[in-house]
């Protein structure tokens, strides 16, 4: 028989939280955290957990590094209170661009995340578009990465892809740009964009695909500073592209990205609420796809034990 389900969430996405436990037909459970004068934490669960599977949503907002804390002590809580298993439920990873040893003594920060959340007691993650889906081998717990590329696409199918071309913003994101260019049924063009430094700042050299005169569609799995986007609209413009749409499924937004992103020649930003989206963001040329009803089907089936897999596509 089945253990019975309990959703929680820390700080940073009760908004998504809400929506999951809507679409499963679950109240939220209570809890609740007090930050101390020395910023200490305390997280008290408010409801009995004993024996229940419980899923525990927190993603990647700000600020970052205390809601990292605050899920680690939920979890542990969580754990001593005889629940029967735990999900760290990610919509947004953490850390998910530190994730390879690409200079002397750094620290893979994505892989640390993973060994706190296994040490805190999760029993499993969940969590969407991952920077890149290797990450999921640095735990030794079950992982069930979810993509967003299927609600993006059916996004634009149903406004409609005439005269459009998919943009992959580098060489990297030029295999998932495909399977979007495929399922889209549209052509696909390749940026080469280089970042020498930790400045932020990326820089586009080449094109590879034909863009003129057609409308671009960028695909990303995350908007940071919107460096990365505004470089590819601008080497997009000078190439006489027709009009400009990215969909991101992680808007991080960070620092001056919303107020570059109003004042650029981007027509349209389609991203996802995986990541909490301040009012003072929200401009008119942004879309917001909800993720919810995807989380709450995953949560539900990996409760009841079936395949997850046929809730979304590749991408
Ligand atoms: C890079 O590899 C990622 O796919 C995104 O392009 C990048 O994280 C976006 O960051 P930003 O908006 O700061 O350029």
């Amino acid at each position: 028989m089945r253990n019975s389900l309990k959703i929680f969430t820390g700080g940073s996405n009760p908004e998504l939280a809400k929506k999951i436990c809507k679409h499963a037909g679950i109240k939220l459970g209570k809890c609740e955290t007090v930050k101390f004068s020395n910023e200490n934490l305390k997280v008290r669960i408010l409801e009995s957990v004993r024996g229940k599977d419980v899923y525990v949503v927190q993603s990647s907002c700000p600020p970052v590094n205390e809601n990292i804390m605050e899920l680690l002590i939920m979890i542990d809580a969580i754990k001593h209170a005889k629940a029967d298993s735990i999900t760290a439920v990610l919509p947004y990873y953490p850390y998910v661009r530190s994730d390879k040893k690409d200079e002397p003594r750094i620290s893979i920060t994505a892989r640390l995340i993973a060994d706190l959340l296994e040490t805190a007691g999760a029993d499993r993650v969940m969590t969407m578009n991952l920077h890149s889906p290797q990450i999921a081998g640095f735990f030794r717990i079950p992982v069930d990465h979810l993509l967003a590329g299927k609600l993006l696409c059916d996004y634009y199918k149903k406004k409609g892809v005439e005269n459009c071309v998919v943009v992959a913003p580098d060489a990297g994101s030029a295999k998932r740009a495909g399977v979007y260019a495929i399922t889209l049924g549209l052509p696909l063009a390749i940026l080469d964009k280089r970042r020498n430094d930790d400045s932020e700042k990326a820089k586009i050299h080449n094109v590879i695909g034909e863009v003129k005169g057609m409308r671009a569609l960028i695909f990303d799995d995350e908007i940071a500073t919107g460096g990365s986007i505004l470089e590819v609209v601008k080497a997009l413009e000078s190439l006489g592209v027709r009009e400009i749409e990215a969909a991101c499924v992680h808007a991080v937004l960070s620092g001056t990205a919303v107020e570059r992103l109003g004042k650029s020649a981007l027509a349209k930003l389609v991203v996802t609420d995986t990541v909490t989206i301040p009012p003072e963001k929200r401009i008119p040329k942004m879309v917001i796809l909800s993720v919810a009803e995807l989380f709450a089907k995953a949560i539900v089936c990996s409760n009841r034990g079936s395949s997850i897999s046929g809730l979304f596509g590749k991408i």
